[in-house]
């Protein structure tokens, strides 16, 4: 299956897992921008779904496409969220923020009842660390000092785009860790929460319930136990 085939089929797998009437959350980057064009064909089909997207992007695809969305401020009843991912161990923890959206799309995850993470199979490893660097959102204000804390875990890079730095939907700065392979994901998520200007990092530890995998072999589930 070829990449773009795989993210259709998992996009389209993930509809499946939806409840007739509800509320959805609409992830962030290239696979789920796919899955919220199915969320808009179902509504204009009749379903009676109400999305509350991760990031600016998603809001905006989905008012174009005329998903009826909830406001930024919460909270919201999250019956299924659907995002995508950038790393996934063997555990279904979770690396997430390529597209530097992990703050609200953790928000998010943490409001709905059930989290389905779409991926194809070159997202998988055995542990986090050894395919994706953790991104980490820092405050603007200090954010060299914030740096400088962060390089005592590893190399740090600021993430770029067109040679300035990328700036979030919030106004922060992205620094990608390269923390190694990561034998505890959850003690280093506790350690970067408490450095005083980290606003979140992409470490998504037993946050997802299922996991959908396309691959070579069509498409696999994966739950959480
Ligand atoms: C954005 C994310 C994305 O879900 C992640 O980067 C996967 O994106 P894609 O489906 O384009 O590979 O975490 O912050």
């Amino acid at each position: 299956m070829d990449p773009a085939e795989a993210k259709r089929s998992v996009a389209r797998a993930a509809l499946e897992l939806l409840p007739e009437h509800g509320v959805v959350g609409l992830g962030t980057g290239s696979t789920a921008t796919l899955f919220i064009d199915g969320v808009a064909e179902l509504v204009r089909a009749g379903r009676k779904l109400v999305g509350v997207p991760t990031s600016d992007a998603s809001r905006k695809q989905a008012e174009r496409l005329g998903i009826p969305l909830l406001g930024d401020e919460g909270p919201w009843p999250i019956d299924v969220c659907v995002d995508g991912a950038d790393e996934v161990s063997e555990r279904l923890d979770l690396i997430k923020g390529g597209g530097g959206a992990h703050t609200r799309e953790k928000i998010v995850n943490r409001a709905a009842k059930t989290n389905v993470i779409v991926v194809d199979e070159s997202k998988l490893s055995r542990r986090l660390g050894e395919r994706w660097k953790v991104p980490v959102e820092v405050l603007a204000f200090g954010r060299l000092a914030t740096a400088e804390r962060l390089g005592e875990l590893g190399p740090v890079t600021l993430r770029l785009k067109d040679g300035a730095p990328w700036r979030t939907d919030s106004g922060n700065y992205i620094y990608d860790l390269a923390a190694g392979v990561l034998d505890d994901p959850g003690a280093l998520e506790t350690r970067l929460g408490l450095l005083p200007g980290v606003v979140e990092s992409g470490l998504f530890v037993r946050r997802a319930n299922v996991v959908l995998v396309a691959g070579a072999g069509g498409l696999r589930t994966l739950r959480a136990p």
